[in-house]
Protein backbone atom coordinates (compact mmCIF):
# COMPACT_ATOMS: atom_id res chain seq x y z
CA UNK A 1 0.00 0.00 0.00
CA UNK A 2 1.23 3.75 -0.75
CA UNK A 3 1.91 5.65 2.20
CA UNK A 4 -1.02 8.36 2.36
CA UNK A 5 -0.58 10.82 4.69
CA UNK A 6 -3.23 13.60 4.03
CA UNK A 7 -5.99 14.07 1.74
CA UNK A 8 -5.61 18.36 0.82
CA UNK A 9 -7.86 20.19 -1.09
CA UNK A 10 -6.25 22.78 -2.84
CA UNK A 11 -7.11 26.23 -1.70
CA UNK A 12 -8.61 27.44 -5.39
CA UNK A 13 -11.02 25.46 -7.45
CA UNK A 14 -9.55 24.76 -11.24
CA UNK A 15 -13.41 25.16 -12.58
CA UNK A 16 -15.89 27.14 -10.99
CA UNK A 17 -19.44 26.31 -11.84
CA UNK A 18 -20.89 28.39 -14.42
CA UNK A 19 -24.79 28.74 -12.46
CA UNK A 20 -25.95 28.71 -15.72
CA UNK A 21 -29.75 26.63 -15.22
CA UNK A 22 -29.69 25.63 -18.82
CA UNK A 23 -29.95 21.91 -19.21
CA UNK A 24 -27.06 21.15 -21.99
CA UNK A 25 -24.74 22.39 -19.47
CA UNK A 26 -25.23 19.57 -17.07
CA UNK A 27 -26.94 16.54 -19.22
CA UNK A 28 -26.22 13.37 -19.47
CA UNK A 29 -26.85 12.01 -23.07
CA UNK A 30 -27.42 8.83 -24.28
CA UNK A 31 -26.48 7.90 -27.94
CA UNK A 32 -28.70 5.35 -29.91
CA UNK A 33 -26.96 4.26 -33.05
CA UNK A 34 -30.56 3.20 -34.56
CA UNK A 35 -29.53 0.16 -36.84
CA UNK A 36 -28.51 -1.29 -33.64
CA UNK A 37 -30.75 -0.49 -30.56
CA UNK A 38 -34.21 -2.04 -31.03
CA UNK A 39 -35.73 -3.37 -34.21
CA UNK A 40 -39.45 -3.88 -34.21
CA UNK A 41 -40.17 -5.96 -37.16
CA UNK A 42 -37.59 -8.65 -37.39
CA UNK A 43 -35.68 -7.27 -40.48
CA UNK A 44 -32.50 -7.44 -38.65
CA UNK A 45 -31.93 -3.48 -38.28
CA UNK A 46 -33.38 -1.53 -35.65
CA UNK A 47 -36.11 1.08 -36.14
CA UNK A 48 -37.73 3.92 -34.84
CA UNK A 49 -41.08 2.04 -33.17
CA UNK A 50 -37.89 0.13 -31.91
CA UNK A 51 -36.55 2.84 -30.25
CA UNK A 52 -39.84 4.66 -28.92
CA UNK A 53 -41.01 0.93 -27.20
CA UNK A 54 -37.50 0.64 -25.29
CA UNK A 55 -37.70 4.94 -24.06
CA UNK A 56 -38.56 3.80 -20.44
CA UNK A 57 -35.44 1.66 -20.12
CA UNK A 58 -33.60 5.35 -20.60
CA UNK A 59 -36.10 6.90 -18.13
CA UNK A 60 -34.96 4.37 -16.06
CA UNK A 61 -31.28 4.35 -16.91
CA UNK A 62 -31.55 8.55 -15.33
CA UNK A 63 -30.25 9.69 -18.58
CA UNK A 64 -31.80 13.17 -19.44
CA UNK A 65 -31.48 12.95 -23.46
CA UNK A 66 -30.78 10.62 -25.97
CA UNK A 67 -29.27 11.31 -29.60
CA UNK A 68 -30.11 9.96 -32.82
CA UNK A 69 -27.06 8.43 -35.34
CA UNK A 70 -28.86 9.56 -38.79
CA UNK A 71 -32.49 8.20 -39.28
CA UNK A 72 -32.92 9.54 -42.88
CA UNK A 73 -33.41 8.67 -46.20
CA UNK A 74 -30.06 6.85 -47.31
CA UNK A 75 -28.31 4.69 -49.47
CA UNK A 76 -26.53 3.78 -46.14
CA UNK A 77 -23.05 3.92 -48.04
CA UNK A 78 -22.33 4.90 -44.90
CA UNK A 79 -24.63 3.50 -42.31
CA UNK A 80 -27.00 6.74 -42.47
CA UNK A 81 -24.03 9.46 -42.65
CA UNK A 82 -25.07 9.56 -46.94
CA UNK A 83 -28.09 11.66 -46.32
CA UNK A 84 -30.20 11.37 -49.63
CA UNK A 85 -33.30 13.69 -48.11
CA UNK A 86 -32.49 15.37 -44.84
CA UNK A 87 -36.66 15.69 -44.68
CA UNK A 88 -37.39 12.50 -44.35
CA UNK A 89 -37.11 9.21 -42.62
CA UNK A 90 -35.49 6.11 -44.23
CA UNK A 91 -37.98 3.34 -44.62
CA UNK A 92 -35.77 1.02 -43.14
CA UNK A 93 -35.96 2.99 -39.84
CA UNK A 94 -39.98 3.87 -40.39
CA UNK A 95 -41.42 6.92 -41.40
CA UNK A 96 -41.93 11.12 -40.09
CA UNK A 97 -45.04 9.82 -37.93
CA UNK A 98 -42.65 7.54 -36.48
CA UNK A 99 -40.58 9.91 -35.69
CA UNK A 100 -43.13 12.42 -34.32
CA UNK A 101 -44.26 9.70 -31.92
CA UNK A 102 -40.72 8.81 -30.98
CA UNK A 103 -40.49 12.49 -29.97
CA UNK A 104 -43.67 13.21 -27.98
CA UNK A 105 -42.99 10.01 -26.26
CA UNK A 106 -39.89 11.00 -25.29
CA UNK A 107 -41.05 14.37 -23.81
CA UNK A 108 -43.88 12.66 -21.80
CA UNK A 109 -41.21 10.72 -19.95
CA UNK A 110 -38.99 13.94 -19.49
CA UNK A 111 -36.36 12.98 -21.93
CA UNK A 112 -34.99 15.42 -24.95
CA UNK A 113 -34.11 14.51 -28.52
CA UNK A 114 -31.03 15.56 -30.03
CA UNK A 115 -30.68 14.37 -33.74
CA UNK A 116 -27.85 14.81 -36.26
CA UNK A 117 -27.07 16.75 -38.50
CA UNK A 118 -25.09 16.07 -41.86
CA UNK A 119 -24.30 19.10 -43.18
CA UNK A 120 -20.54 18.35 -44.58
CA UNK A 121 -22.08 16.04 -47.58
CA UNK A 122 -24.84 14.52 -49.00
CA UNK A 123 -25.56 11.59 -50.44
CA UNK A 124 -24.85 11.44 -54.30
CA UNK A 125 -28.33 9.99 -54.78
CA UNK A 126 -29.53 13.58 -52.91
CA UNK A 127 -31.49 15.19 -56.00
CA UNK A 128 -29.43 17.77 -55.95
CA UNK A 129 -26.37 15.50 -56.63
CA UNK A 130 -28.12 13.96 -59.16
CA UNK A 131 -29.41 17.16 -61.03
CA UNK A 132 -25.19 18.19 -60.71
CA UNK A 133 -24.49 15.59 -62.58
CA UNK A 134 -26.70 15.81 -65.23
CA UNK A 135 -27.17 19.99 -65.48
CA UNK A 136 -23.21 19.54 -66.72
CA UNK A 137 -20.13 21.63 -65.86
CA UNK A 138 -20.62 25.55 -65.25
CA UNK A 139 -23.80 24.91 -64.18
CA UNK A 140 -25.83 26.47 -61.12
CA UNK A 141 -26.38 23.00 -59.92
CA UNK A 142 -22.62 22.05 -59.91
CA UNK A 143 -22.33 24.95 -57.90
CA UNK A 144 -23.58 23.24 -54.36
CA UNK A 145 -20.83 20.70 -54.47
CA UNK A 146 -17.30 20.96 -55.21
CA UNK A 147 -16.44 19.87 -58.69
CA UNK A 148 -13.30 20.83 -60.20
CA UNK A 149 -11.33 20.21 -63.46
CA UNK A 150 -8.84 17.75 -63.31
CA UNK A 151 -5.24 18.26 -63.85
CA UNK A 152 -3.08 16.99 -66.56
CA UNK A 153 -3.43 17.28 -70.25
CA UNK A 154 -6.34 16.14 -70.16
CA UNK A 155 -7.83 16.84 -66.66
CA UNK A 156 -7.33 13.11 -66.25
CA UNK A 157 -4.99 13.84 -62.63
CA UNK A 158 -7.57 14.82 -59.40
CA UNK A 159 -7.65 19.01 -58.69
CA UNK A 160 -5.27 18.18 -55.87
CA UNK A 161 -3.66 15.54 -53.36
CA UNK A 162 -6.31 15.09 -51.07
CA UNK A 163 -6.44 11.74 -49.49
CA UNK A 164 -10.28 10.69 -48.17
CA UNK A 165 -10.70 9.40 -44.57
CA UNK A 166 -11.95 6.09 -45.57
CA UNK A 167 -9.11 5.25 -48.05
CA UNK A 168 -8.11 6.73 -51.42
CA UNK A 169 -8.38 9.78 -53.13
CA UNK A 170 -10.86 12.27 -52.07
CA UNK A 171 -11.84 13.23 -55.44
CA UNK A 172 -14.05 11.05 -57.97
CA UNK A 173 -14.31 12.02 -62.09
CA UNK A 174 -17.54 11.96 -63.43
CA UNK A 175 -18.78 11.54 -66.93
CA UNK A 176 -21.15 13.08 -69.21
CA UNK A 177 -24.46 11.38 -70.80
CA UNK A 178 -21.95 10.00 -73.86
CA UNK A 179 -19.38 8.10 -71.28
CA UNK A 180 -16.84 10.65 -71.75
CA UNK A 181 -14.83 11.72 -68.57
CA UNK A 182 -15.46 15.13 -67.58
CA UNK A 183 -15.06 17.56 -64.01
CA UNK A 184 -13.88 15.60 -60.80
CA UNK A 185 -16.13 16.33 -56.85
CA UNK A 186 -14.65 16.46 -53.89
CA UNK A 187 -15.55 13.89 -51.37
CA UNK A 188 -13.38 13.65 -47.79
CA UNK A 189 -15.01 10.62 -46.78
CA UNK A 190 -16.77 8.08 -48.95
CA UNK A 191 -17.29 9.06 -53.11
CA UNK A 192 -20.73 8.16 -52.39
CA UNK A 193 -20.22 11.55 -49.72
CA UNK A 194 -19.83 14.42 -52.18
CA UNK A 195 -19.24 17.44 -50.11
CA UNK A 196 -21.17 20.67 -50.17
CA UNK A 197 -20.05 23.92 -51.27
CA UNK A 198 -20.46 25.70 -48.34
CA UNK A 199 -19.50 29.09 -50.11
CA UNK A 200 -22.85 28.97 -51.99
CA UNK A 201 -25.77 30.68 -49.99
CA UNK A 202 -28.36 28.56 -51.37
CA UNK A 203 -26.66 25.57 -49.45
CA UNK A 204 -26.48 27.71 -46.23
CA UNK A 205 -30.23 28.71 -46.83
CA UNK A 206 -31.35 25.23 -47.25
CA UNK A 207 -29.86 23.81 -43.80
CA UNK A 208 -30.99 26.61 -42.38
CA UNK A 209 -34.57 25.67 -44.02
CA UNK A 210 -33.28 21.89 -42.62
CA UNK A 211 -33.16 22.73 -39.16
CA UNK A 212 -36.08 25.05 -38.90
CA UNK A 213 -38.29 21.47 -40.27
CA UNK A 214 -36.61 19.40 -37.35
CA UNK A 215 -36.82 22.27 -34.81
CA UNK A 216 -40.53 22.93 -35.71
CA UNK A 217 -40.75 18.81 -35.16
CA UNK A 218 -40.03 19.81 -31.62
CA UNK A 219 -36.40 18.20 -31.36
CA UNK A 220 -34.36 20.05 -28.44
CA UNK A 221 -31.10 19.88 -30.52
CA UNK A 222 -28.67 18.53 -33.23
CA UNK A 223 -25.02 16.77 -32.99
CA UNK A 224 -23.58 18.08 -36.18
CA UNK A 225 -21.33 16.18 -37.90
CA UNK A 226 -17.51 16.49 -38.94
CA UNK A 227 -18.33 20.31 -37.84
CA UNK A 228 -15.07 21.38 -38.21
CA UNK A 229 -14.88 20.74 -42.36
CA UNK A 230 -17.57 22.44 -44.31
CA UNK A 231 -15.71 25.35 -45.19
CA UNK A 232 -12.22 24.75 -47.55
CA UNK A 233 -9.08 26.82 -47.84
CA UNK A 234 -9.08 29.46 -50.36
CA UNK A 235 -8.39 27.57 -53.90
CA UNK A 236 -7.93 24.16 -52.67
CA UNK A 237 -4.19 24.23 -52.31
CA UNK A 238 -2.45 20.50 -52.10
CA UNK A 239 -2.57 19.26 -48.38
CA UNK A 240 1.30 18.88 -48.03
CA UNK A 241 1.59 22.38 -49.86
CA UNK A 242 -0.36 23.77 -46.79
CA UNK A 243 0.43 22.19 -44.37
CA UNK A 244 4.18 23.97 -44.74
CA UNK A 245 2.54 27.01 -45.54
CA UNK A 246 1.05 26.91 -41.94
CA UNK A 247 4.79 25.98 -40.89
CA UNK A 248 3.44 22.66 -39.49
CA UNK A 249 5.47 20.56 -41.81
CA UNK A 250 3.21 17.74 -41.23
CA UNK A 251 0.45 17.13 -43.65
CA UNK A 252 -1.36 14.49 -41.35
CA UNK A 253 -1.60 16.83 -38.68
CA UNK A 254 -6.02 17.39 -39.05
CA UNK A 255 -6.28 21.16 -38.27
CA UNK A 256 -2.75 21.40 -40.19
CA UNK A 257 -4.92 20.36 -43.22
CA UNK A 258 -6.57 22.70 -46.23
CA UNK A 259 -9.60 21.05 -45.08
CA UNK A 260 -10.11 21.33 -41.54
CA UNK A 261 -10.94 24.07 -38.49
CA UNK A 262 -10.81 27.12 -41.19
CA UNK A 263 -11.75 30.50 -40.31
CA UNK A 264 -14.84 30.41 -42.25
CA UNK A 265 -17.43 27.98 -40.57
CA UNK A 266 -17.31 30.00 -37.21
CA UNK A 267 -20.51 32.26 -39.36
CA UNK A 268 -22.18 29.38 -40.09
CA UNK A 269 -22.70 28.18 -36.72
CA UNK A 270 -23.49 31.73 -35.84
CA UNK A 271 -26.49 32.19 -38.25
CA UNK A 272 -27.66 28.70 -36.83
CA UNK A 273 -27.56 29.51 -33.33
CA UNK A 274 -29.84 32.82 -34.43
CA UNK A 275 -31.93 30.38 -35.32
CA UNK A 276 -31.56 27.97 -32.22
CA UNK A 277 -32.56 31.21 -30.25
CA UNK A 278 -35.35 32.25 -31.57
CA UNK A 279 -36.80 29.12 -30.30
CA UNK A 280 -36.09 29.54 -27.03
CA UNK A 281 -39.28 31.21 -25.44
CA UNK A 282 -39.03 34.26 -23.32
CA UNK A 283 -42.18 35.03 -21.91
CA UNK A 284 -42.89 37.47 -18.71
CA UNK A 285 -41.65 36.18 -16.11
CA UNK A 286 -38.02 35.67 -18.43
CA UNK A 287 -35.88 33.74 -20.21
CA UNK A 288 -36.92 29.68 -19.80
CA UNK A 289 -33.51 28.00 -20.16
CA UNK A 290 -35.03 24.51 -19.64
CA UNK A 291 -37.19 24.92 -22.96
CA UNK A 292 -33.49 25.64 -24.93
CA UNK A 293 -32.80 23.81 -28.45
CA UNK A 294 -29.25 23.47 -28.49
CA UNK A 295 -26.55 22.15 -30.77
CA UNK A 296 -23.30 19.81 -29.97
CA UNK A 297 -19.86 20.33 -32.67
CA UNK A 298 -18.13 17.22 -33.78
CA UNK A 299 -15.51 18.66 -34.18
CA UNK A 300 -11.97 16.55 -34.17
CA UNK A 301 -9.88 19.92 -33.50
CA UNK A 302 -6.92 20.27 -31.14
CA UNK A 303 -5.57 21.85 -28.95
CA UNK A 304 -8.90 22.42 -26.32
CA UNK A 305 -8.10 26.11 -27.16
CA UNK A 306 -9.13 25.76 -31.23
CA UNK A 307 -11.72 23.76 -29.87
CA UNK A 308 -13.33 26.54 -27.51
CA UNK A 309 -13.69 28.62 -30.38
CA UNK A 310 -16.72 26.65 -31.73
CA UNK A 311 -18.42 27.01 -27.87
CA UNK A 312 -17.85 30.84 -27.96
CA UNK A 313 -21.13 32.26 -26.97
CA UNK A 314 -22.79 32.78 -29.83
CA UNK A 315 -21.73 29.41 -31.98
CA UNK A 316 -22.41 25.88 -30.35
CA UNK A 317 -23.76 25.19 -26.68
CA UNK A 318 -21.40 22.15 -26.86
CA UNK A 319 -18.57 20.28 -28.27
CA UNK A 320 -17.39 16.49 -28.20
CA UNK A 321 -14.47 16.62 -25.96
CA UNK A 322 -12.43 13.63 -27.98
CA UNK A 323 -9.15 14.97 -26.20
CA UNK A 324 -10.25 13.21 -23.11
CA UNK A 325 -11.36 10.08 -25.18
CA UNK A 326 -8.07 10.12 -26.23
CA UNK A 327 -6.29 10.86 -23.56
CA UNK A 328 -3.81 7.45 -21.72
CA UNK A 329 -5.21 5.66 -19.16
CA UNK A 330 -2.39 7.64 -16.90
CA UNK A 331 -2.79 9.66 -13.67
CA UNK A 332 -0.95 12.49 -14.94
CA UNK A 333 -2.34 12.62 -18.78
CA UNK A 334 -6.28 12.72 -17.22
CA UNK A 335 -5.15 15.32 -14.79
CA UNK A 336 -3.09 17.55 -17.11
CA UNK A 337 -6.70 16.60 -19.98
CA UNK A 338 -9.18 17.59 -17.68
CA UNK A 339 -7.41 20.71 -16.29
CA UNK A 340 -6.62 21.72 -19.74
CA UNK A 341 -10.65 21.07 -20.95
CA UNK A 342 -12.03 23.10 -18.00
CA UNK A 343 -9.47 26.08 -18.93
CA UNK A 344 -9.97 25.97 -22.56
CA UNK A 345 -13.96 25.58 -21.81
CA UNK A 346 -14.43 27.87 -19.04
CA UNK A 347 -12.50 30.51 -21.33
CA UNK A 348 -15.70 31.57 -23.20
CA UNK A 349 -17.93 30.30 -20.80
CA UNK A 350 -18.95 26.98 -22.07
CA UNK A 351 -19.65 23.96 -20.36
CA UNK A 352 -17.22 20.88 -21.01
CA UNK A 353 -18.68 17.69 -22.07
CA UNK A 354 -17.46 14.12 -21.50
CA UNK A 355 -17.05 10.81 -23.53
CA UNK A 356 -15.24 8.10 -23.78
CA UNK A 357 -17.21 5.81 -26.53
CA UNK A 358 -19.40 6.46 -29.46
CA UNK A 359 -20.14 4.45 -33.34
CA UNK A 360 -16.60 5.48 -34.70
CA UNK A 361 -14.36 4.41 -32.01
CA UNK A 362 -13.31 0.79 -30.29
CA UNK A 363 -15.64 0.84 -27.22
CA UNK A 364 -13.62 1.75 -23.63
CA UNK A 365 -14.25 -1.50 -22.61
CA UNK A 366 -12.20 -2.76 -24.81
CA UNK A 367 -9.99 0.09 -25.48
CA UNK A 368 -8.82 0.38 -21.87
CA UNK A 369 -7.64 -2.73 -22.16
CA UNK A 370 -5.29 -2.02 -24.91
CA UNK A 371 -1.32 -0.99 -24.29
CA UNK A 372 -1.68 2.29 -22.58
CA UNK A 373 -0.42 5.10 -24.53
CA UNK A 374 -0.47 3.48 -28.27
CA UNK A 375 -2.64 5.46 -31.21
CA UNK A 376 -5.98 4.40 -31.02
CA UNK A 377 -6.85 1.27 -33.28
CA UNK A 378 -9.43 1.62 -35.68
CA UNK A 379 -11.04 -2.07 -34.98
CA UNK A 380 -9.25 -5.05 -34.14
CA UNK A 381 -10.06 -8.18 -36.31
CA UNK A 382 -9.97 -11.85 -35.25
CA UNK A 383 -6.11 -11.85 -35.86
CA UNK A 384 -4.92 -9.02 -33.61
CA UNK A 385 -3.72 -9.71 -30.13
CA UNK A 386 -7.23 -10.02 -27.83
CA UNK A 387 -7.41 -7.77 -25.30
CA UNK A 388 -7.95 -8.65 -21.81
CA UNK A 389 -11.98 -8.27 -21.32
CA UNK A 390 -12.05 -7.99 -17.11
CA UNK A 391 -9.10 -5.56 -17.37
CA UNK A 392 -10.89 -3.41 -19.70
CA UNK A 393 -14.24 -3.25 -17.69
CA UNK A 394 -12.49 -2.53 -14.49
CA UNK A 395 -10.92 0.09 -16.13
CA UNK A 396 -14.06 1.20 -18.45
CA UNK A 397 -16.16 1.51 -15.11
CA UNK A 398 -13.19 3.44 -12.96
CA UNK A 399 -13.16 5.66 -16.17
CA UNK A 400 -17.01 6.11 -16.27
CA UNK A 401 -17.15 7.13 -12.37
CA UNK A 402 -14.67 8.81 -13.15
CA UNK A 403 -15.99 10.88 -16.24
CA UNK A 404 -19.45 11.17 -14.16
CA UNK A 405 -18.19 12.77 -11.10
CA UNK A 406 -17.04 15.70 -13.73
CA UNK A 407 -18.75 18.99 -13.92
CA UNK A 408 -20.33 19.71 -16.78
CA UNK A 409 -21.92 17.11 -19.89
CA UNK A 410 -21.73 14.06 -20.27
CA UNK A 411 -22.36 11.68 -23.35
CA UNK A 412 -22.90 7.50 -22.88
CA UNK A 413 -22.96 5.71 -25.85
CA UNK A 414 -25.70 2.68 -26.20
CA UNK A 415 -24.16 -0.35 -24.74
CA UNK A 416 -21.79 1.10 -22.10
CA UNK A 417 -23.82 0.39 -19.34
CA UNK A 418 -23.89 -3.39 -19.94
CA UNK A 419 -20.35 -3.19 -20.22
CA UNK A 420 -20.51 -4.35 -24.00
CA UNK A 421 -16.87 -4.77 -25.48
CA UNK A 422 -16.31 -4.15 -29.52
CA UNK A 423 -16.90 -7.66 -31.21
CA UNK A 424 -13.40 -8.34 -31.71
CA UNK A 425 -13.65 -11.19 -33.47
CA UNK A 426 -16.26 -10.62 -36.30
CA UNK A 427 -15.41 -12.27 -39.69
CA UNK A 428 -14.26 -9.84 -42.20
CA UNK A 429 -17.14 -10.91 -44.43
CA UNK A 430 -19.48 -9.32 -41.99
CA UNK A 431 -17.86 -6.21 -42.32
CA UNK A 432 -19.85 -3.23 -43.54
CA UNK A 433 -17.88 0.26 -42.93
CA UNK A 434 -17.04 1.53 -45.92
CA UNK A 435 -13.24 2.00 -44.36
CA UNK A 436 -12.43 -1.92 -44.86
CA UNK A 437 -13.11 -1.75 -48.56
CA UNK A 438 -11.50 1.56 -48.90
CA UNK A 439 -8.96 0.94 -47.08
CA UNK A 440 -8.12 -2.22 -49.34
CA UNK A 441 -8.08 -4.04 -45.69
CA UNK A 442 -5.73 -2.29 -44.23
CA UNK A 443 -7.95 -0.98 -41.25
CA UNK A 444 -10.87 -3.09 -39.43
CA UNK A 445 -13.16 0.03 -39.11
CA UNK A 446 -15.63 0.90 -36.77
CA UNK A 447 -18.31 -2.53 -37.19
CA UNK A 448 -17.00 -4.00 -33.81
CA UNK A 449 -18.57 -0.81 -32.04
CA UNK A 450 -21.91 -0.88 -33.57
CA UNK A 451 -23.48 -4.27 -33.09
CA UNK A 452 -26.98 -4.61 -31.83
CA UNK A 453 -27.65 -4.61 -28.12
CA UNK A 454 -28.64 -7.84 -26.38
CA UNK A 455 -31.63 -7.25 -24.48
CA UNK A 456 -32.52 -11.14 -23.68
CA UNK A 457 -30.17 -13.79 -23.07
CA UNK A 458 -32.59 -16.45 -24.29
CA UNK A 459 -34.05 -14.70 -27.01
CA UNK A 460 -33.73 -14.73 -31.02
CA UNK A 461 -31.28 -12.20 -31.91
CA UNK A 462 -30.68 -12.06 -27.82
CA UNK A 463 -33.98 -9.68 -27.86
CA UNK A 464 -32.64 -7.36 -30.41
CA UNK A 465 -36.08 -8.19 -32.87
CA UNK A 466 -38.50 -10.82 -32.94
CA UNK A 467 -36.58 -12.98 -35.10
CA UNK A 468 -32.53 -14.30 -35.92
CA UNK A 469 -31.76 -11.44 -38.30
CA UNK A 470 -28.86 -8.92 -36.84
CA UNK A 471 -27.72 -6.96 -39.69
CA UNK A 472 -23.83 -7.43 -37.79
CA UNK A 473 -23.34 -10.89 -36.27
CA UNK A 474 -23.36 -10.61 -32.09
CA UNK A 475 -20.34 -11.89 -29.98
CA UNK A 476 -21.64 -15.08 -27.71
CA UNK A 477 -20.53 -13.27 -24.61
CA UNK A 478 -23.22 -10.16 -25.48
CA UNK A 479 -25.70 -13.03 -23.89
CA UNK A 480 -24.54 -12.85 -20.12
CA UNK A 481 -24.16 -9.35 -20.88
CA UNK A 482 -27.60 -8.88 -21.94
CA UNK A 483 -30.35 -5.93 -20.30
CA UNK A 484 -32.42 -9.06 -18.83
CA UNK A 485 -29.33 -10.72 -17.37
CA UNK A 486 -28.25 -7.77 -15.19
CA UNK A 487 -32.00 -5.97 -14.49
CA UNK A 488 -32.07 -5.62 -10.61
CA UNK A 489 -28.85 -7.39 -10.27
CA UNK A 490 -26.51 -6.55 -7.48
CA UNK A 491 -23.35 -5.58 -8.52
CA UNK A 492 -24.00 -5.39 -12.25
CA UNK A 493 -22.77 -3.13 -14.18
CA UNK A 494 -26.18 -1.78 -15.39
CA UNK A 495 -26.91 -1.33 -12.06
CA UNK A 496 -23.60 1.08 -11.03
CA UNK A 497 -24.62 2.90 -14.09
CA UNK A 498 -27.91 3.48 -12.60
CA UNK A 499 -26.68 3.92 -9.47
CA UNK A 500 -23.94 6.99 -10.59
CA UNK A 501 -26.84 8.65 -12.95
CA UNK A 502 -28.82 8.59 -10.25
CA UNK A 503 -25.96 9.92 -7.75
CA UNK A 504 -24.98 12.13 -10.26
CA UNK A 505 -28.52 13.88 -10.69
CA UNK A 506 -29.62 14.28 -6.87
CA UNK A 507 -25.97 15.53 -5.83
CA UNK A 508 -26.15 17.99 -9.20
CA UNK A 509 -22.99 16.58 -9.70
CA UNK A 510 -22.60 18.45 -13.46
CA UNK A 511 -23.20 22.10 -12.30
CA UNK A 512 -20.61 21.90 -9.97
CA UNK A 513 -16.71 23.50 -8.87
CA UNK A 514 -13.56 21.33 -9.18
CA UNK A 515 -10.41 21.49 -6.90
CA UNK A 516 -7.44 19.01 -7.26
CA UNK A 517 -6.59 17.37 -4.21
CA UNK A 518 -3.33 16.83 -3.34
CA UNK A 519 -1.08 14.16 -1.14
CA UNK A 520 -3.90 11.66 -1.85
CA UNK A 521 -1.14 8.49 -2.01
CA UNK A 522 1.59 9.35 -5.47
CA UNK A 523 1.37 10.44 -8.73
CA UNK A 524 -0.68 7.23 -9.66
CA UNK A 525 -3.81 8.74 -8.44
CA UNK A 526 -6.13 11.47 -9.88
CA UNK A 527 -8.25 12.98 -7.10
CA UNK A 528 -10.85 16.08 -6.60
CA UNK A 529 -13.46 17.69 -5.25
CA UNK A 530 -16.48 18.70 -6.37
CA UNK A 531 -18.43 21.03 -4.67
CA UNK A 532 -21.52 22.54 -5.10
CA UNK A 533 -23.59 24.96 -2.82
CA UNK A 534 -26.36 23.45 -0.94
CA UNK A 535 -24.61 19.85 -1.20
CA UNK A 536 -21.95 18.24 0.88
CA UNK A 537 -18.64 18.24 -1.30
CA UNK A 538 -18.23 15.44 -3.27
CA UNK A 539 -14.70 13.33 -3.17
CA UNK A 540 -13.42 10.96 -6.16
CA UNK A 541 -10.35 9.44 -6.54
CA UNK A 542 -9.27 7.13 -9.32
CA UNK A 543 -6.30 4.84 -8.59
CA UNK A 544 -3.94 3.58 -11.38
CA UNK A 545 -1.46 2.41 -9.14
CA UNK A 546 -0.63 0.51 -5.58
CA UNK A 547 -3.76 0.58 -3.28
CA UNK A 548 -4.50 3.81 -1.50
CA UNK A 549 -5.92 3.86 1.55
CA UNK A 550 -9.50 6.83 2.15
CA UNK A 551 -9.45 9.09 4.92
CA UNK A 552 -10.55 7.67 8.53
CA UNK A 553 -13.54 10.03 7.87
CA UNK A 554 -14.32 8.88 4.64
CA UNK A 555 -18.55 7.85 3.75
CA UNK A 556 -18.37 5.62 0.53
CA UNK A 557 -20.97 6.64 -1.40
CA UNK A 558 -20.02 4.43 -4.32
CA UNK A 559 -17.13 2.43 -5.55
CA UNK A 560 -16.10 0.66 -9.64
CA UNK A 561 -14.49 -1.70 -7.00
CA UNK A 562 -15.50 -3.17 -3.78
CA UNK A 563 -17.57 -0.40 -2.13
CA UNK A 564 -16.85 -2.26 1.24
CA UNK A 565 -13.43 -1.36 1.42
CA UNK A 566 -11.50 1.83 2.72
CA UNK A 567 -8.42 0.78 0.06
CA UNK A 568 -9.03 1.80 -3.61
CA UNK A 569 -7.34 -0.82 -6.03
CA UNK A 570 -5.55 -0.20 -9.35
CA UNK A 571 -8.19 0.43 -11.52
CA UNK A 572 -10.98 1.77 -9.06
CA UNK A 573 -12.40 4.68 -8.58
CA UNK A 574 -14.70 5.79 -5.32
CA UNK A 575 -17.11 8.83 -4.73
CA UNK A 576 -16.99 9.60 -0.98
CA UNK A 577 -17.49 12.04 1.46
CA UNK A 578 -16.41 13.08 4.27
CA UNK A 579 -17.55 13.25 7.85
C1 LIG B 1 -18.56 11.40 -38.35
C2 LIG B 1 -19.53 10.31 -38.05
O1 LIG B 1 -19.60 10.12 -36.66
C3 LIG B 1 -19.05 9.09 -38.79
O2 LIG B 1 -19.74 7.93 -38.42
C4 LIG B 1 -19.18 9.36 -40.27
O3 LIG B 1 -18.63 8.27 -40.98
C5 LIG B 1 -18.43 10.63 -40.66
N1 LIG B 1 -18.64 11.71 -39.75
C6 LIG B 1 -18.86 11.08 -42.03
O4 LIG B 1 -20.16 11.57 -41.98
Amino acid sequence: MSEQTSWIKQTSATHVGHGGQEWWRTSAVYQVYPRSWADSNGDGVGDLPGITAKLPYLRDLGVDALWISPFYTSPMADAGYDVADYRDIDPLFGTLADADKLIARAHELDLRVIVDLVPNHSSDEHEWFKAALAAGPGSPERERYLFRDGKGENGELPPNDWQAIFGGNAWTRVSDADGNPEQWYLHLFDPKQPDFNWNNPEVRDEFVSILTFWLDRGVDGFRVDVAHSLIKADGLPDHAAHAQMAGTGDASHDNGGPMWDQEGVHEIYRAWRELLDSYNPRDADGYDSAADRAMCAEAWVSPPERLARYVRPDEFHQAFNFAFLETPWRAADLHESITSSYRSNDSVGAPTTWVLSNHDVVRHATRLALPVGQPRPNGIRAEDPQPDAALGLRRALAATALELALPGGAYLYQGEELGLPDHTTMPDEARQDPTWERSEHTEAGRDGCRVPMPWVKDAPSFGFGPSEATWLPQPEVYGDLAVDQQDGVAGSTLEFYRRMLRERHARELGSGSLTWVEGAGDDDVVAFVNSRDGHEDLWVVTNFGEPVALPDDTFVVLSSGDADSLTVERDVTVWFTRA
